[in-house]
């Protein structure tokens, strides 16, 4: 019997929509393992481009009894896909390397990516808007005292300020209370920062990063 998928991965699932899924960076494989188990997807293809998460997914699937629905690839990327693939996830990864993976001719087969970023999500946003895709909706959970943010990203345009790409339009429209509270907390450390320089310099710094932070928090009063 598989655990329970964490909050971040669950959240992912309960995204995805279609038949076919494509996890790349699968490492475990429990996305896959998940999606067939709770009857999201009818098949599943779990790539990794390292060996060790490789056989870690063969085992993964094969305790599950899912080799039929779930197939395992060693490779980079979308690298070698050639059919319709109706939700691609990415997670766990940095948003620079996503942003490579996205330069994949294959991106054509896949109708919709859901993005997990764990870094440089303001490079991520800006260039999904310079690369026609476009994000239909961003969450963010809080797990164990970390943040972890999420894009529903498809095929489509969209035109974001910087501001927009470095906080996300649709972070900022929604206004999550997890998503407050990891901005809250980005405010807590620079205010703390603040306090620590004496260096007029980085103070002037920090202020503009808190007007910035404190902009896109529209909290009631
Ligand atoms: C931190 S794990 C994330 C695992 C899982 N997706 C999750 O979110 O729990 C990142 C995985 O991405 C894989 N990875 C890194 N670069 C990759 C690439 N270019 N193509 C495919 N997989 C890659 C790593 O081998 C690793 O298993």
């Amino acid at each position: 019997m598989m655990n329970k998928l964490s909050k971040r991965l669950q959240t992912a699932l309960d995204w995805v929509t279609g038949d076919i899924l494509l996890d790349v960076g699968s490492d475990h494989a429990l996305l896959c393992v998940g999606a067939i188990l709770q009857g999201v997807v009818k098949q599943a293809i779990a790539s990794d481009n390292k060996e060790g998460p490789y056989q870690k997914a063969q085992v993964t699937i094969a305790q599950a009894g899912l080799k039929q629905q779930i197939t395992c690839c060693l490779a980079n990327g979308l690298e070698g896909i050639t059919k319709e693939i109706d939700t691609c996830t990415m997670l766990g990864m940095g948003g620079l390397l996503i942003k490579e993976l996205l330069l994949a001719k294959e991106v054509r087969y896949v109708k919709q990516f859901i993005l997990g970023p764990q870094s440089e999500q303001t490079e991520l946003r800006t260039f999904l808007m310079n690369h026609q895709f476009q994000i239909v909706d961003e969450t963010t959970i809080e797990e164990r005292g970390k943040f972890y943010s999420l894009m529903k990203v498809i095929h489509g345009e969209m035109s974001y300020t910087p501001i927009q790409c470095a906080y996300g339009y649709i972070n900022i429209q929604k206004q999550e209370p997890s998503w407050q509270a990891m901005i809250r907390k980005k405010i807590n450390l620079y205010v703390e920062a603040y306090g620590k320089t004496k260096d007029i310099q980085k103070q002037a710094q920090i202020q503009s990063k808190l007007t910035e932070l404190r902009s896109v928090l529209h909290e009631r009063h």
